[in-house]
């Protein structure tokens, strides 16, 4: 899609542009926390682990009823040694058909969001707690979470991301292990497997509250800082 025609649908959608940032001031830190969170997945996965191994027991997996009525799994795409990996909750309707993570209008902020900090869609590696679409986009079932877990452990421990985003309450609680709100989980840094996790706001979200805009920018500098922090 060219860039005229880029900014126009957004508009249409009445989302403001996110504008790209070179870099990110250093001014105005949030009234964030460094707190820890203790959670770390606790399964280690095998060292013979590979990528095509790992696509093909998600492809042809069949541990929860999702795989029933699913039209494709999506695991995940980018970067296979991407710094930055973002977890969202589940596939949705247009991901299913496609088999590919974040294709409709969220998938779009969320390529924005990642615009401005300088980032593409090519550079970071996307999937989901879920690799199947639960009918009607309902909350995952903590049965299917269970079942795909491990396949976010085999993700994170071949990609070695320095950073994981997880996008929403959903996929933060699932993926840390917890029961805490959203508004309790953004603005630390958790940890999964011994990589940082930084808890955003889920674009579908912003999409439907739009004045969350500038809490999400903040969140995205409180990520990028974690990152750099994790760098060296
Ligand atoms: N929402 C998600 O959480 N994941 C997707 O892939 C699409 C929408």
């Amino acid at each position: 899609m060219d860039n005229t025609l880029r900014l126009q649908y957004l508009e249409a959608m009445g989302i403001d542009v996110w504008l790209p940032r070179v870099s990110v001031p250093a001014e105005q830190p949030p009234a964030f926390e460094e707190a820890i969170d203790p959670t770390e997945a606790e399964t280690r996965i095998s060292a013979t682990d590979n990528w095509d191994v790992l696509k093909a027991d998600v492809a042809g997996c069949t541990k929860c009823a999702l795989c029933t009525t699913r039209s494709k799994t999506v695991f995940g795409s980018g970067n296979q040694q991407a710094d930055w990996m973002l977890v969202g909750e589940a596939p949705g309707q247009q991901e299913d058909e496609q088999g590919l993570p974040f294709v409709g209008s969220a998938g779009l902020l969320l390529t924005e969001m990642l615009r401005a900090i300088g980032l593409t869609r090519e550079e970071v590696f996307m999937t989901n707690v879920l690799k199947c679409n639960p009918p009607d986009n309902r909350d995952p079932h903590v049965n299917e979470v269970e079942s795909c877990y491990t396949y976010l452990q085999r993700q994170q421990q071949l990609i070695k991301p320095k950073i994981i985003v997880a996008l929403g309450r959903i996929a933060a609680q699932s993926l840390l292990k917890t029961d805490e709100p959203l508004s309790g989980l953004r603005g630390k840094v958790h940890t999964f497997n011994d990589t940082p996790v930084v808890v955003i706001y889920h674009p579908a979200y912003l999409l439907r509250f739009l004045p969350k805009k500038r809490e999400a920018w903040l969140d995205l500098k409180y990520a990028i800082q974690t990152f750099k922090n994790n760098e060296g």
